[in-house]
Protein backbone atom coordinates (compact mmCIF):
# COMPACT_ATOMS: atom_id res chain seq x y z
CA UNK A 1 0.00 0.00 0.00
CA UNK A 2 2.83 2.58 1.01
CA UNK A 3 4.68 1.10 -1.77
CA UNK A 4 2.21 1.50 -4.40
CA UNK A 5 1.49 5.55 -3.28
CA UNK A 6 5.09 6.23 -3.42
CA UNK A 7 5.21 4.71 -6.79
CA UNK A 8 2.08 7.34 -7.66
CA UNK A 9 3.84 10.09 -5.92
CA UNK A 10 7.26 9.47 -8.17
CA UNK A 11 5.35 9.67 -11.44
CA UNK A 12 3.64 12.31 -10.48
CA UNK A 13 6.58 14.43 -9.22
CA UNK A 14 8.96 13.49 -12.17
CA UNK A 15 5.85 14.46 -14.45
CA UNK A 16 6.04 17.92 -13.12
CA UNK A 17 9.45 17.87 -12.17
CA UNK A 18 10.15 17.74 -16.36
CA UNK A 19 8.19 21.15 -16.98
CA UNK A 20 10.22 23.53 -15.06
CA UNK A 21 13.92 24.53 -15.52
CA UNK A 22 15.93 23.05 -13.59
CA UNK A 23 18.12 20.06 -14.92
CA UNK A 24 17.99 17.78 -11.70
CA UNK A 25 16.87 17.51 -8.81
CA UNK A 26 17.63 15.24 -5.82
CA UNK A 27 17.66 15.05 -1.93
CA UNK A 28 20.47 13.74 0.38
CA UNK A 29 18.93 12.58 3.63
CA UNK A 30 22.80 13.09 5.41
CA UNK A 31 25.50 14.98 4.20
CA UNK A 32 27.57 11.76 4.54
CA UNK A 33 26.01 10.54 1.65
CA UNK A 34 27.81 12.88 -0.66
CA UNK A 35 30.86 11.51 -0.67
CA UNK A 36 33.23 12.40 -3.51
CA UNK A 37 30.29 13.34 -5.17
CA UNK A 38 31.06 16.40 -7.59
CA UNK A 39 29.16 19.28 -6.57
CA UNK A 40 31.00 22.44 -9.00
CA UNK A 41 27.73 22.82 -10.63
CA UNK A 42 25.40 22.28 -8.46
CA UNK A 43 22.60 24.71 -6.22
CA UNK A 44 23.61 22.93 -3.22
CA UNK A 45 20.40 23.97 -0.27
CA UNK A 46 21.04 22.90 3.20
CA UNK A 47 18.44 22.28 5.62
CA UNK A 48 18.30 22.29 9.14
CA UNK A 49 15.66 23.23 10.68
CA UNK A 50 16.03 22.35 14.31
CA UNK A 51 17.67 25.18 14.47
CA UNK A 52 20.72 26.52 12.61
CA UNK A 53 18.35 27.24 9.33
CA UNK A 54 16.32 28.91 11.01
CA UNK A 55 18.44 30.67 12.98
CA UNK A 56 20.16 31.84 10.10
CA UNK A 57 17.11 32.72 8.24
CA UNK A 58 15.78 34.87 11.56
CA UNK A 59 19.18 36.83 11.62
CA UNK A 60 18.83 38.21 8.25
CA UNK A 61 15.36 38.69 8.31
CA UNK A 62 16.55 40.82 11.44
CA UNK A 63 19.00 42.94 9.23
CA UNK A 64 21.97 41.21 10.11
CA UNK A 65 24.62 42.01 7.72
CA UNK A 66 26.06 38.67 7.20
CA UNK A 67 26.39 35.62 8.95
CA UNK A 68 29.76 33.94 8.98
CA UNK A 69 29.77 30.22 9.45
CA UNK A 70 32.33 29.09 11.53
CA UNK A 71 33.43 25.48 12.15
CA UNK A 72 34.47 25.51 15.82
CA UNK A 73 33.99 27.26 18.92
CA UNK A 74 37.65 28.50 19.44
CA UNK A 75 38.35 29.85 15.87
CA UNK A 76 34.95 32.17 15.84
CA UNK A 77 36.74 33.25 19.25
CA UNK A 78 39.85 34.12 17.49
CA UNK A 79 37.68 35.57 14.36
CA UNK A 80 35.64 38.20 16.25
CA UNK A 81 38.61 39.89 17.39
CA UNK A 82 39.02 41.47 14.02
CA UNK A 83 35.65 43.36 14.39
CA UNK A 84 35.36 46.45 16.27
CA UNK A 85 33.47 45.32 19.59
CA UNK A 86 29.85 47.12 18.59
CA UNK A 87 29.72 45.22 14.89
CA UNK A 88 30.16 41.19 15.64
CA UNK A 89 28.20 39.36 17.77
CA UNK A 90 29.74 35.56 18.79
CA UNK A 91 27.04 33.30 18.72
CA UNK A 92 26.87 29.33 18.78
CA UNK A 93 25.90 26.06 20.72
CA UNK A 94 27.14 22.54 21.26
CA UNK A 95 24.44 19.49 22.53
CA UNK A 96 22.24 23.15 22.11
CA UNK A 97 23.35 24.54 24.60
CA UNK A 98 25.46 28.45 24.28
CA UNK A 99 28.49 28.69 24.50
CA UNK A 100 30.54 29.96 27.88
CA UNK A 101 31.33 33.85 27.17
CA UNK A 102 29.22 33.81 23.62
CA UNK A 103 26.98 36.67 23.09
CA UNK A 104 23.97 35.03 21.86
CA UNK A 105 23.12 30.86 21.34
CA UNK A 106 21.61 29.03 18.15
CA UNK A 107 17.52 30.18 19.46
CA UNK A 108 16.15 31.95 16.51
CA UNK A 109 14.02 33.54 19.02
CA UNK A 110 17.08 35.83 19.74
CA UNK A 111 17.85 37.02 16.91
CA UNK A 112 14.39 38.43 16.24
CA UNK A 113 15.71 41.18 18.57
CA UNK A 114 16.57 44.97 17.23
CA UNK A 115 20.39 44.64 18.28
CA UNK A 116 20.87 42.17 15.03
CA UNK A 117 20.48 44.91 12.46
CA UNK A 118 23.45 45.81 10.85
CA UNK A 119 25.70 42.78 12.25
CA UNK A 120 27.99 40.35 11.31
CA UNK A 121 27.13 37.23 13.12
CA UNK A 122 30.00 34.75 13.70
CA UNK A 123 27.62 31.30 14.28
CA UNK A 124 29.11 27.81 15.17
CA UNK A 125 26.60 24.97 15.11
CA UNK A 126 27.37 21.27 15.19
CA UNK A 127 25.54 19.94 12.14
CA UNK A 128 24.51 23.00 10.03
CA UNK A 129 27.56 24.34 10.13
CA UNK A 130 29.37 21.37 9.43
CA UNK A 131 27.21 20.60 6.09
CA UNK A 132 27.81 24.10 5.52
CA UNK A 133 31.57 23.42 5.34
CA UNK A 134 31.10 20.03 3.73
CA UNK A 135 29.37 21.37 0.48
CA UNK A 136 31.64 24.10 0.01
CA UNK A 137 33.36 23.15 -3.52
CA UNK A 138 29.22 23.58 -4.70
CA UNK A 139 28.77 26.29 -7.25
CA UNK A 140 26.26 27.64 -5.21
CA UNK A 141 24.73 27.26 -1.63
CA UNK A 142 21.43 28.49 -0.08
CA UNK A 143 20.08 27.71 3.24
CA UNK A 144 16.44 26.59 3.44
CA UNK A 145 13.94 25.68 6.25
CA UNK A 146 10.41 25.84 7.23
CA UNK A 147 10.38 29.70 7.36
CA UNK A 148 11.28 30.44 3.70
CA UNK A 149 11.03 26.81 2.36
CA UNK A 150 8.32 28.52 -0.88
CA UNK A 151 11.06 30.94 -1.50
CA UNK A 152 13.43 28.58 -1.95
CA UNK A 153 11.51 26.03 -4.37
CA UNK A 154 11.13 29.92 -6.26
CA UNK A 155 14.58 29.88 -6.11
CA UNK A 156 15.44 26.57 -7.27
CA UNK A 157 12.96 27.24 -10.19
CA UNK A 158 15.16 29.94 -11.80
CA UNK A 159 17.99 28.04 -11.22
CA UNK A 160 19.77 26.79 -14.46
CA UNK A 161 21.24 23.63 -13.29
CA UNK A 162 21.16 20.98 -11.17
CA UNK A 163 19.36 21.34 -7.80
CA UNK A 164 20.56 19.27 -4.79
CA UNK A 165 18.74 19.13 -1.24
CA UNK A 166 20.96 18.25 1.37
CA UNK A 167 19.89 17.51 5.36
CA UNK A 168 22.11 18.30 7.80
CA UNK A 169 21.05 15.49 10.21
CA UNK A 170 22.06 14.84 13.59
CA UNK A 171 25.34 13.37 13.89
CA UNK A 172 25.52 10.74 11.30
CA UNK A 173 21.32 10.18 11.98
CA UNK A 174 18.76 11.06 9.53
CA UNK A 175 16.38 13.49 10.92
CA UNK A 176 12.65 13.56 11.04
CA UNK A 177 12.52 17.23 10.23
CA UNK A 178 14.87 17.87 8.13
CA UNK A 179 13.61 15.15 5.76
CA UNK A 180 9.96 16.50 5.97
CA UNK A 181 11.33 20.19 4.53
CA UNK A 182 12.94 18.34 2.34
CA UNK A 183 9.96 17.28 1.13
CA UNK A 184 8.26 20.07 1.36
CA UNK A 185 10.58 21.95 -1.30
CA UNK A 186 9.97 19.04 -3.56
CA UNK A 187 6.18 19.22 -3.08
CA UNK A 188 6.35 22.93 -3.77
CA UNK A 189 8.26 22.14 -7.54
CA UNK A 190 5.85 19.83 -8.31
CA UNK A 191 2.82 21.79 -7.31
CA UNK A 192 4.66 24.55 -9.27
CA UNK A 193 3.29 25.44 -12.30
CA UNK A 194 6.09 26.63 -14.47
CA UNK A 195 6.72 25.01 -17.95
CA UNK A 196 9.43 24.48 -19.26
CA UNK A 197 11.25 21.87 -21.06
CA UNK A 198 14.27 20.14 -19.67
CA UNK A 199 15.99 16.87 -18.95
CA UNK A 200 15.57 15.25 -15.31
CA UNK A 201 18.43 13.06 -15.06
CA UNK A 202 17.85 10.77 -11.75
CA UNK A 203 16.16 10.93 -8.72
CA UNK A 204 17.04 8.65 -5.99
CA UNK A 205 15.02 6.89 -2.83
CA UNK A 206 15.91 10.26 -0.31
CA UNK A 207 13.68 12.16 -2.45
CA UNK A 208 10.69 9.76 -2.43
CA UNK A 209 10.82 9.32 1.15
CA UNK A 210 11.44 13.21 1.96
CA UNK A 211 8.12 14.07 -0.20
CA UNK A 212 6.18 11.14 1.52
CA UNK A 213 6.98 11.78 5.46
CA UNK A 214 6.27 15.58 3.85
CA UNK A 215 2.88 14.48 2.91
CA UNK A 216 2.22 12.39 6.26
CA UNK A 217 3.48 15.50 8.50
CA UNK A 218 3.27 18.58 6.73
CA UNK A 219 0.01 19.40 8.30
CA UNK A 220 1.19 19.58 11.78
CA UNK A 221 4.66 21.00 11.78
CA UNK A 222 4.57 21.53 15.72
CA UNK A 223 3.30 17.97 16.11
CA UNK A 224 6.01 16.68 13.71
CA UNK A 225 8.78 18.79 15.54
CA UNK A 226 8.03 17.43 18.84
CA UNK A 227 7.95 13.92 17.86
CA UNK A 228 11.60 14.35 16.91
CA UNK A 229 14.71 13.32 18.41
CA UNK A 230 16.25 17.19 18.74
CA UNK A 231 12.51 18.35 19.16
CA UNK A 232 12.51 16.53 22.15
CA UNK A 233 15.70 17.27 23.05
CA UNK A 234 15.07 21.23 22.70
CA UNK A 235 11.64 20.49 24.90
CA UNK A 236 13.42 19.27 27.83
CA UNK A 237 15.71 21.93 27.81
CA UNK A 238 12.89 24.01 28.32
CA UNK A 239 12.73 25.67 24.58
CA UNK A 240 9.66 24.50 23.65
CA UNK A 241 9.15 27.89 21.80
CA UNK A 242 12.04 27.59 19.28
CA UNK A 243 9.74 24.56 17.95
CA UNK A 244 6.50 26.78 17.50
CA UNK A 245 8.71 28.92 16.08
CA UNK A 246 10.72 27.09 13.70
CA UNK A 247 6.98 25.31 12.47
CA UNK A 248 5.88 28.30 10.80
CA UNK A 249 5.61 27.77 7.17
CA UNK A 250 6.78 31.15 4.62
CA UNK A 251 7.01 33.54 7.18
CA UNK A 252 9.87 34.63 5.43
CA UNK A 253 10.66 35.81 1.59
CA UNK A 254 14.74 35.51 2.02
CA UNK A 255 16.92 33.37 0.81
CA UNK A 256 20.10 33.23 2.93
CA UNK A 257 23.19 32.56 0.12
CA UNK A 258 26.47 31.61 0.64
CA UNK A 259 28.91 34.82 -1.26
CA UNK A 260 32.48 34.24 0.00
CA UNK A 261 32.83 33.49 3.61
CA UNK A 262 29.20 34.98 4.26
CA UNK A 263 25.89 34.02 4.02
CA UNK A 264 23.92 37.16 3.37
CA UNK A 265 20.40 37.95 1.98
CA UNK A 266 18.65 37.45 -1.63
CA UNK A 267 15.52 38.61 -1.28
CA UNK A 268 13.58 37.26 -4.09
CA UNK A 269 12.58 40.16 -6.85
CA UNK A 270 9.51 42.06 -5.96
CA UNK A 271 9.55 40.88 -2.52
C1 LIG B 1 23.02 22.08 14.85
O1 LIG B 1 23.60 22.76 13.95
O2 LIG B 1 23.41 20.95 15.19
C2 LIG B 1 21.73 22.57 15.47
O3 LIG B 1 21.34 23.76 14.94
C3 LIG B 1 21.67 22.34 16.95
C4 LIG B 1 20.72 23.25 17.72
O4 LIG B 1 19.52 23.01 17.78
O5 LIG B 1 21.20 24.21 18.31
Amino acid sequence: MVRKQIGRNYKLIMKKLMEINMTGLDVVLLPEELKEKDLSECLIVVIDVLRASSTITTALASGADRVIPVYNPKEAQERVKHYPNEKALLCGERNGEKLTDFDLGNSPLEYKDSRIKGKTILLTTTNGIRTIDMVKKAKSIIIGCFLNSRAVAEYCISYPGKVLIVCAGDRGNISLEDTVCAGMIVDELYLNNINRNCEIEHYNDDLLIASFLCREFGNNLSGMLEKSVWGKHLIAMGLKEDINFCAQKDIYKLIPVIRGDSIVNNELPGQ
